[in-house]
């Protein structure tokens, strides 16, 4: 079972013919869209028509009549997206749906397609759907630790159901993090730290569960863990002097939770359970303190018993009261939650004094999960997790800064310990674990990495001739999935894991060639617009846990660029759509605020993380290499312009369009005029981020931008010997500029090196991540994480689209370029992306001057074919199939 995510967003795949593959996507809302695409080998498929029926039974559904919505025969090759245009549909509404569609094939073969029947359901839409409370308990005997952690909750209630029950659904949120058992039996065991984290003052998360089979006639009882989560904790202190956030963080209140469970009989009578102040509360189980930066602690002496199944003896629990509501909007949620998915067994168990260390082989997120077996009665085991080893093989704790990381558990006096346990409420980024107090000789069969992050596919395959690109693909595989936390974070270990917007501004366009990552940063731009100002001022971080409102162009222009992603990647435009007032607002603000005669001169973080000149330092002193703030800033703000006037048109919005083309032309006038050297075309102080931002926006005066473009490539190899010469903002285009400007050898060798600053040096001394900082293993702790995505640039965008060669010219891949890039150095590639359209391959290989290229265009599609050869690319526009070229190139 997996929490059903409201109302739905379907995707179905159709074979020639036969029905294949059906998945459920969500979706928050009663006006659901339609989308599919086919699977199919034939050459050349091509959507005629389409007809969706909606119906009220799955009966009528199978017999092909739409009650609710027949959109009768369509003759369009649409597949994306296609809006519901039925009945009204209401909570509670189980609907179900088929597509029928004609397709041609080969040579004008036609053939009438149907997809099995599949339905969705929609949730809670309204408040007035609701009749449970929120409830909780303000206990005087909490185990605060620092006001950081509180003992768990634990909230229960019996009730009497009748025979024949039909449907029941449970709809539940619990804050800061909740776990729901029935009948004994807890629902979706896999999915851990739910719901999804939102600024609890906008929005409130619940998940909807299909629960029929949890339950039966007679005695039920159904049970909540609570713990604080985010909401009672944001985070520890910090230890850290530099930083002090003490009047900076959030903290919404106590632990509380509402529930409601609706339960349908045959004969359509309904029952409903609902949280109020019947409900029995504890805080005195053995989760004692949990807090997702320090970890929890368990202890077994106060191991409640069998509390979730009926007949237990509540007698000394307290009252449930009830509390006030968060001010937040319950909200259907509309991504999944998150989800084991991923086990890891540790490589190697060693002693270290009194204490084992576990290597996991990797530095992953997710908890330990530990067999304690053997151990005695009164044993406190204490495991605290470390991404590295100080040189003695013991942990190096330095980087989490004040997160404690450490798990406890205490083993009950009298019976002895349970065989396996994992914590509830935390994570950890970790690679080692130093294990206290354990007896015996564990070994590595004893522990196993539970890899946790949102319930997505993994979309993308990458492979080369190349072993460090391989190496570093990997590690960004691990970082990406490591840092989803239903909101993309900056890191898993230490006491910030934000949703830092900079770090996301342009890896987002490459993370969704590996993962469908539609769902989360959908969501995510809501957190985005939840936390904007009436200013129009956007926070730094989203949600906005740490309240810095900082005002950069770079940061909190994800909010623009997140949307384009979603929109030129999945086809969707709905967040343009919701989110585009919002945006416009903020941009509107920067320039009242910021702007001076065509320069923006606000920028917080400038070239973050800049490779600085000493090993030691975090960030680089040299004003030589240090790119200023507004030469930034002004180029940001004309990239942001840019897609503004894009989302202008494509929303019909034509002064709005006209208005954005000419804020880029005025800026880039401006800052051309104030900031390009017109006689050795140079931008300001020659780096090279100033002059990659403006040559890749599209800025650099007509006819120059060879010679800015000298500049980067000078620079990049003289002073930085062919290395990364750009921070965090630069490097979002490096990898793409240089490939497009004729030196793709350049970034080949920037890609494959393994000497300092490069992704390949990590690798070369052992990260299985990828670094906060490019000398990770030298500079300070204190900022210093092992597993960052940021420093990743637009590596992945250019592996998939430069090297594989994949591009959506039309958004959603309706129109697909296929143009490898074939650099010397490199023998292979395969890449392969399961994109919203289907399923998308480019393998080639090269024997000297002879290029062999698979390629695999989905149905449906048409793919812009450029076919490397002696005299350039070749061009050909083709329909779907799989193909083979071979040609003679000259590399
Ligand atoms: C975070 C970064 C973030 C940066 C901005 C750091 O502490 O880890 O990822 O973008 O701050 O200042």
């Amino acid at each position: 079972m997996k929490q059903l995510v409201n109302i739905l967003f379907l995707i179905f795949l159709v074979s020639c013919g036969k029905t294949a593959h059906f998945e459920i996507k969500p979706h928050d809302t009663n006006e659901p869209r339609f989308s599919w695409n086919y699977e199919s080998d034939a050459q050349n498929v091509k959507q005629i028509s389409y007809r969706i029926i909606v119906a009220s039974t799955e009966n009528l559904a199978l017999k092909g009549i739409g009650d609710l919505w027949d959109s009768g025969e369509v003759f369009s090759d649409k597949m994306l997206y296609i809006p519901y245009e039925g009945k009204p549909l209401q909570s509670r509404d189980k609907v179900f749906w088929k597509v029928f569609s004609t397709i041609s094939y080969e040579k004008n073969k036609t053939v009438s397609v149907e997809s099995d029947v599949k339905y969705f359901e929609i949730s809670l839409l309204n408040s007035s759907d609701w009749q449970a409370q929120w409830i909780g308990h303000e206990f005087n005997d909490d185990v605060l630790v620092g006001k950081t952690r509180v003992a768990a909750r634990y909230l229960r209630k019996e009730f009497k159901l009748d025979e024949n029950i039909a449907e029941a659904r449970l709809y539940v949120s619990g804050l800061g993090q909740y776990s729901a058992y029935i009948n004994g039996v807890e629902v979706v065991p896999d999915e851990l730290l739910k719901p999804a984290l939102s600024d609890y003052r906008k929005r409130v998360y619940f998940n909807t569960y299909d629960v029929t089979e949890m339950l039966r006639s007679g005695d039920n009882a159904i049970g909540i863990t609570l713990a604080g989560g985010r909401y009672t904790a944001m985070r520890r202190r910090t230890t850290n002097p530099d930083w002090d956030f003490t009047d900076n963080v959030l903290h919404f209140g106590t632990p509380r939770m509402i529930l409601q469970l609706e339960i349908t009989y045959d004969d359509g009578r309904k029952a409903l359970i609902v949280s109020d102040e019947t409900w029995k509360i504890a805080n005195r189980g053995p989760i004692r303190t949990s807090n997702e930066y320090d970890g929890e602690t368990y202890d077994e002496n106060y191991d409640l018993g069998d509390w979730t199944v009926s007949g237990y003896d509540d007698a000394c629990w307290s009252v449930a009261e009830l509390v006030e509501a968060p001010a937040g909007m319950l909200t259907p949620q509309p991504n999944p939650n998150i989800k084991i998915q991923d086990t890891l067994i540790p490589v190697a168990i060693y002693k270290k004094g009194e204490n084992w260390i576990l290597d996991m082989g990797q530095n992953m997120v997710g908890v330990l999960q530990i067999n304690l077996d053997g151990q005695q009665p009164g044993d406190t085991i204490t495991m605290r997790f470390a991404e590295n080893l100080y040189s003695d093989s013991t942990i190096d704790v330095r980087n989490l800064r004040g997160a404690e990381a450490t798990d406890r558990y205490i083993v009950e006096t009298r019976h002895g310990a349970s065989p396996q346990w994992h914590p509830m409420f935390t994570y950890h980024g970790f690679r080692y674990v130093e294990i206290r107090g354990m007896r015996g000789i564990p070994s590595t069969e004893d522990f196993r990495g539970l890899v946790f992050y949102d319930e997505m596919q993994t979309t993308g395959t990458f492979e080369t001739s190349d072993e460090i690109l391989n190496a570093v693909y990997r590690n960004a595989y691990w970082g990406i999935r490591g840092n989803y936390r239903s909101m993309p974070t900056d890191c898993p270990q230490r006491d910030e894991r934000m949703g830092w917007t900079g770090d996301r501004a342009t890896g987002c366009y490459g993370e969704s060639y590996i993962f469908d990552n539609h769902d989360l940063y959908a969501k995510w731009l809501d957190d985005g617009e939840d936390c904007q100002l009436e200013s129009g001022s956007i926070c730094d971080v989203f949600p906005p846990y740490w309240r810095n409102y900082t005002n950069s162009m770079t940061w909190p222009g994800a909010f623009i660029t997140v949307a384009d992603m979603i929109y030129t990647r999945f086809g969707d435009d709905k967040p343009i759509r919701e989110h585009y007032p919002a945006m416009k607002k903020w941009l509107a603000f920067m320039k009242d605020k910021y702007m001076i005669d065509g320069i923006m001169y606000r920028d917080q973080y400038g070239d973050w993380c800049m490779p600085p000149e000493s090993p030691e330092l975090i960030h680089s002193r040299d004003r030589d290499r240090r790119t200023r703030k507004m030469v930034i800033a002004t180029p940001y703000y004309c990239h942001l312009t840019k897609i503004m006037a894009k989302f202008a048109e494509t929303l019909g919005f034509v002064d709005d369009a006209e208005y954005f083309n000419n804020e880029f032309e005025v800026t880039r006038e401006a800052y051309n005029s104030k900031y390009l050297d017109h006689h050795i075309w140079r931008y300001d102080n020659n780096t090279v981020t100033a002059n990659i931002l403006p040559l890749y926006f599209g800025m650099v005066p007509e006819g120059h931008e060879n010679d800015v473009f000298e500049n980067i490539v000078e620079r990049t190899e003289d002073l930085h010997g062919s290395h990364v010469a750009t921070g965090v903002v630069g490097i979002q285009f490096m990898m793409r500029t240089l490939t497009e400007h004729g030196r793709g050898d350049l970034a080949l060798t920037i890609a494959s090196n393994d000497t300092y600053p490069s992704w390949g040096y990590m690798v070369r001394n052992g990260a299985t991540t990828i670094w906060e900082l490019w000398n990770g293993n030298t500079a300070d702790p204190s900022m210093n994480s092992g597993n960052h995505v940021m420093l990743l640039g637009d590596l992945i965008i250019w592996e998939y689209e430069y090297l594989g060669g994949i591009r959506a010219l039309e958004p959603g891949y309706k129109k697909i370029q296929l143009k490898p890039y074939p650099i010397k150095g490199l023998d292979h590639v395969n890449c392969t992306y399961n994109s919203v359209a289907g399923r998308i391959e480019s393998r080639w290989k090269r024997h000297g001057s002879r290029f062999e290229w698979e390629i695999t265009i989905p149905a449906n599609t048409e793919a812009e074919v450029w076919i490397p050869t002696k005299n350039g690319y070749k061009v050909k526009t083709l329909g779907s199939g799989k193909y083979f070229f071979s040609s003679s190139i000259i590399i």
